[in-house]
């Protein structure tokens, strides 16, 4: 939630504004109900804010020109404290002569005790946001100190929740201090330059040399010199990375939406995702985990905690985990899971799945399974992010940059990652799945072609989709590995294309909803290969046949090749035949076509859907 960039140029080069309008343009997908900048000036502090996207906040400034600069500061918000409204949108200045501007990410738990302290000594407030206290804060610490990093560490000593804080002052031009807990910040390394970001999007325009922070760390940013000290006071180093993708990877490259360029990326996210796991052997190597195999080979259970495309991605996996490894694999909501009192020991293995590894949830859950003794490893698309760092291993999924708010590549990535831990742990507790694995990996190898086919056969779909654009509901069905591809299927629709629409176990369907069936009701069905055992195929065909006969209307997903769905089907979308538990990877990419369509239809920000934020880096 909430984007957030700082820039520290030379004075040959008064360009913050631009510098830092551009890396909310990027930004902007994690927050985008307000914008606002400021710049310090001539021994002051400008600022511009606007409620709405950044386009406003763009227009407001053109409308009124700012002053050049060397130092800012900008913000791009997902509302929590307080409505998006111009007062409420970031920065916030601080003290009697807003001499000190702050943006803001996360939640400061304690605002209201720290506002009441305030307003008794008489300090005025101009927004309903927990952050104006943290400005607040900072401009009287700065008052008896002088010294803007010092201050920031008193602020944050004070401070309980989440919480990632940049900050100038009017007195300081050519120096940003920021501060992170619990909350994204990454440090950008230019030459004769420096930024900070949520994440490096909001500087990969600029450089590719990026800098981790850990938690509870200080940094004060120059135009050549980057500080890190802890809330302690301790001096500290940041680990240096490189960015491995670059900014033509985060634009829209001519699609008319990043969703609709995320799906067509999926062939290149699976593939890079499953590169260099085998060695010469065709053996699975995952050196980069650094875990002890013995450790791994030891577990008696796996648990997964992610939460929606994620958690869905997860819960794709399991079938494949426990049919290959033959150890139970639970799947837990990462919100739910910390509140239940979950049994976990040292033989537990948890496996958090996150695109931007910094799903607050999620975090939380993987710190409590630590503290239970369980071993961690966190699937992640994000380099350097907060998840895989308190995790004891990371195992990164490689779909590059997801701008879009509604996750698609990384799905599928995280499905791909997931098999190929799968296939790990099988290969480490030996016996006749270990024999399997190489060959389930060469098969996987085949599967981004295949969706690449698919992906080219997509326009039937698009037209079912804008033929269906004043649609109020849709159901998916599924069974099997096909059951959360109908929830992720039905995720989709909802947020991009604000439709109800649910996701069923087609087993379940007699136990209540088909009661909601009647004529013309669509129904997307995700029938498993006929290959499947236990007949699951044919079972998911007299589903059809039941619903049917209750006049649904009835889009069927189908293997190549599968005739026996075809009298029973309005629409039958065909999809290249593979093997059943790899199938997800396959059956996803209509449903994900189909909501970017519809949502396309409705005129809607495919994008940018209402009320969501790409990184929910609060609880
Ligand atoms: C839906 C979507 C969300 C995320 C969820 C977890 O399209 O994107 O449901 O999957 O918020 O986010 P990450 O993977 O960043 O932890």
């Amino acid at each position: 939630m909430c984007g957030i960039v700082g820039y520290v140029g030379p004075d040959s080069n008064q360009r913050a504004l631009d510098v830092i309008v551009e890396g909310l343009s990027r930004l902007e997908y994690r927050g985008y109900d307000s914008a606002g900048v400021a710049l310090v000036a001539d021994g002051e502090i400008a600022w511009r804010k606007k409620a709405g996207k950044l386009a406003n906040l763009r227009s407001d400034i053109e409308a009124h020109p700012m002053p050049p600069s060397t130092t800012g500061i900008g913000h791009t918000r997902w509302a929590t404290h307080g409505g998006p409204t111009d007062q409420n949108a970031h920065p916030h200045l601080g003290g009697e002569d807003d001499k000190v501007a702050l943006i803001h990410n996360g939640i400061v738990e304690n605002f209201h005790v720290l506002k009441t302290e305030l307003l008794a000594e008489g300090v005025t407030f101009r927004s309903e946001t927990d952050t104006e206290v943290a400005a607040q804060l900072l401009a009287r610490a700065y008052g008896e100190t002088g010294d803007l990093t010092e201050a920031m560490r008193v602020v944050c000593n004070r401070l309980e929740g989440a919480f990632t804080l940049l900050a100038v002052h009017a007195d300081l031009p050519g120096t940003v201090v920021a501060a992170r807990r619990n909350s994204p910040l990454v440090i950008g390394l230019g030459d004769g330059e420096n930024f900070l970001g949520s994440d490096v999007a909001a500087f990969i325009g600029h450089t590719k040399s990026a800098m981790e922070v850990d938690q509870d760390q200080i940094v004060t940013i120059t135009k050549d010199s980057v500080d890190v000290v802890g809330f302690d006071g301790t001096p500290a180093e940041g680990k240096r990375f490189e960015v491995t993708w670059d900014a033509a990877q985060a634009e829209k490259g001519g699609h008319s939406s990043f969703m609709v360029k995320e799906i067509l990326e999926q062939p290149a996210a699976i593939n890079d995702t499953l590169l260099g796991r085998t060695n010469e052997a065709g053996e699975l190597v995952l050196d980069e985990m650094r875990i002890d195999p013995a450790r791994l080979a030891a577990i008696d259970e796996i648990v997964i905690v992610a939460c929606g495309t994620a958690f869905y991605s997860g819960l794709t996996a399991k079938y494949a985990i426990e049919h290959w490894t033959r150890i139970p694999c639970a799947v837990e909501l990462a919100h739910e899971f910390r509140y239940c009192d979950p049994v976990v020991d040292e033989r537990t293995l948890v496996v958090s799945i996150s695109q931007s590894g910094e799903t607050m949830d999620t975090l939380m859950a993987v710190k409590h399974a630590r503290e239970l003794g369980a071993l961690t490893i966190s699937i992640c698309n994000t380099h350097g992010a907060t998840i895989p760092r308190e995790s004891d291993a990371a195992l990164y999924t490689h779909a590059g940059p997801e701008i879009a708010v509604a996750s698609t590549k990384a799905f599928t990535a995280q499905i791909a990652a997931c098999y190929v831990l799968g296939l790990y742990l099988a290969q480490l507790r030996g016996g006749s799945q270990a024999e399997a694995a190489q060959q389930v990996m060469r098969e996987l190898h085949e599967v981004p072609a295949k969706v690449d086919t698919l992906l080219g056969s997509m326009d039937r779909v698009r037209e079912i989709a804008r033929f269906m654009a004043d649609t109020r509901s849709v159901l998916f069905l599924g069974r099997h590995v096909g059951y959360p591809i109908a929830l992720e299927g039905a995720l989709k629709l909802k947020e991009i294309a604000y439709i109800h629409a649910e996701g069923f176990a087609a087993g379940e369907l007699k136990h209540g909803p088909i009661a909601l069936i009647e004529p013309g009701q669509p129904v997307f069905i995700v029938v498993p290969s006929p290959s499947t055992p236990h007949n699951l195929h044919d079972k998911v065909v007299s589903n059809i046949q039941e619903i049917r006969a209750r006049g649904a209307r009835t889009l069927v997903i189908a293997e190549e090749g599968d005739e026996s769905v075809v009298p029973f089907a309005d629409e039958v979308i065909r999809v290249p035949a593979t093997s059943p538990l790899l199938a997800p990877l396959l059956t996803i990419v209509p449903l994900q076509v189909f909501a970017a369509e519809l949502a396309a239809a409705k005129g809607l920000d495919v994008d940018q859907p209402r009320n969501l934020a790409k990184s929910v880096t609060v609880e």
